[in-house]
């Protein structure tokens, strides 16, 4: 059963039976009042008549007694017979009488007789409401020589009575109309229009839509029951978003343990090679070595020997400064000048550089200082400009620049490696950072080192951003702490 019915009968019902006994009870007493004002008009009537039938029988003949009667019935409609009783209870004389009615009993005749006080009885003839007076009669003072039965009529009676009862039900059925149409439409403004906008509200929610609420525009029950309703709505919706929050967290950190495992990998990979190319340099640096002792020293194969050695140092020292960083070491971050991290790195990608003619420029403030671990900053330096050294074509040109910002309250050294080759493409620079992710042909490029630089540099408290506008190369900024004018720590 809907609300709005149960509503409806719990108010009708009520209604109804009260507006019911309303009208029994008006009903009822319309009923007394207009009998009592019949028997009194019946008992004035009858007095008045009695007083003349007194009068009549003291000066006037039975006969004209009798056309007394006849003439009181002819005159007043109401009375349909009039007789005269004789103390033996005969009928002594009567107007026309009701053809076959037996009138009010003997007995009552006779208590009237005895007993000198008038009497009424109702009774019905022929299915007709009849009303009848008895009055002792006496003529000539003191003592009661006979009675009086005048009977009435009682149509007048029925139909005030009619009349009242169709005026009583009218008036029930028009109050009943106006209090159902006033209740209803107080009941459409207070209870079903909020709940149907509260359902509404409901249904939203259902759908998932919870950043909308019910409108509360009342200060009643269903106006807190909106606010309670608003303020579950806001908690799910506060819920929902951690629910998002944390499974971002989550998958932040898996994508976090991908990468570590990644690097893990790429580490034992790296100190392997590093130990299969390290052993046999050694060996052909020391047997090197070994011959060029044993040379003559005006020997003409001295100066080759010489080339030779520098260069099994060169990439040892390359081997080391590429491979080193992949063996997982905490940062051991101190105050570093940029003059003593350059010098290392500067050398081992200027030989590149020559080799594929191109430009690198190099612009740095000779005094800057930076708190960092120096062997990952230079690890990060050099995978830079490798990279930027083999995005351009011959002829182009690198750029490293270095110099002192403040970001925020905090004093920061900002290094960048910028290039004028092709740039990065937008669908490649998502995922740059990643590991193993390279667009170099098979045995030209790991993938690793953008994902170990921006590793290493996040380890030292700074920060790995790349920017490649459309058309002009690329550019990445390293940026790290400065470090105040203290001395260098030795290591
Ligand atoms: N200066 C640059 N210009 C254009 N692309 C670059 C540059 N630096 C890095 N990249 C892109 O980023 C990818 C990943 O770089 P990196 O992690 O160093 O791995 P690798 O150099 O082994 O490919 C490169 O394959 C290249 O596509
Ligand atoms: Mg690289």
């Amino acid at each position: 059963m809907g609300l709005r019915l149960r509503l409806a009968l719990t108010i009708l019902i009520p209604l109804v039976a009260i507006l019911g006994i309303f009208a029994y009870i008006k009903v009822d007493q319309d009923r007394a009042i207009r009998r009592e004002d019949f028997t009194r008009h019946t008992e004035i009537t009858s007095r008045a008549i009695q007083l003349a039938v007194e009068h009549a029988l003291r000066h006037d003949s039975p006969a004209d007694v009798a056309q007394l009667l006849s003439r009181l019935v002819v005159k007043q409609a109401e009375i349909v017979q009039i007789r005269l009783i004789d103390p033996s209870l005969q009928t002594s004389a009567a107007s026309d009488l009701l053809p076959g009615a037996a009138g009010p009993t003997v007995g009552r005749l006779r208590l009237v007789m005895d007993t000198g006080q008038p009497d009424a009885v109702d009774w019905r003839w022929r299915g007709t409401r009849l009303h009848t007076q008895i009055l002792p009669l006496r003529p000539r003072g003191e003592s009661v020589t006979g009675a009086l039965e005048i009977t009435y009529i009682a149509a007048s009676l029925d139909a005030a009575l009619l009349s009242a009862n169709y005026g009583t039900a009218l008036a029930t059925a028009l109050l009943f109309l106006v209090l159902l149409v006033t209740i209803g439409l107080a009941l459409q403004r207070a209870v079903l229009r909020p709940v149907a906008s509260l359902m509404q509200g409901i249904q939203r929610v259902a759908e998932g839509q919870l950043d909308v609420p019910v409108p509360v525009a009342r200060r009643d029950e269903l106006g807190r029951v909106a606010e309670a309703f608003n303020a579950m709505a806001a908690r799910l919706l506060a819920a929902r978003q951690e629910l998002v929050a944390e499974t971002e967290r989550s998958l932040d950190l898996a994508r976090q343990l991908h990468r570590t495992e990644s690097l893990a990998t790429a580490g034992k990979l790296c100190s392997s090679i590093a130990h299969e190319i390290g052993t046999p340099l050694n060996v052909i640096a020391g047997r090197t070595e070994l011959v060029l002792q044993a040379l003559p020293d005006d020997s003409p194969y001295r100066e080759d020997l010489s080339i030779a050695l520098a260069q099994i140092d060169h990439v040892a020292r390359i081997i080391r400064a590429a491979l080193d960083p992949f063996q997982p070491r905490k940062a051991d971050v101190r105050p570093t000048s940029l003059a003593s991290v350059l010098d290392i790195v500067l050398p081992l990608v200027r030989h590149t550089a020559k080799r594929r003619r191109v430009t690198l420029a190099v612009s740095a403030a000779p005094d800057l200082r930076l708190l960092v671990d120096a062997g990952h900053l230079q690890q990060v330096l050099i995978n830079l400009l490798m990279n930027a050294l083999e995005a351009v074509p011959e002829g182009g040109r690198v750029e490293l620049a270095a110099r002192r910002v403040t970001e925020g309250d905090r004093p920061v050294v900002e290094l960048s490696v910028s290039d004028n080759g092709p740039g990065i493409p937008p669908d490649v620079l998502p995922r740059i950072f990643e590991p193993f992710y390279t667009t170099k042909p098979q045995g030209e490029g790991t993938g690793l080192g953008l994902a170990v630089s921006r590793d290493l540099v996040t380890d030292n408290d700074g920060e790995l951003r790349v920017a490649s506008p459309p058309g002009a190369g690329a550019t990445f900024t390293v940026v790290l702490p400065e470090a105040s004018a203290a001395p260098d720590t030795p290591r």
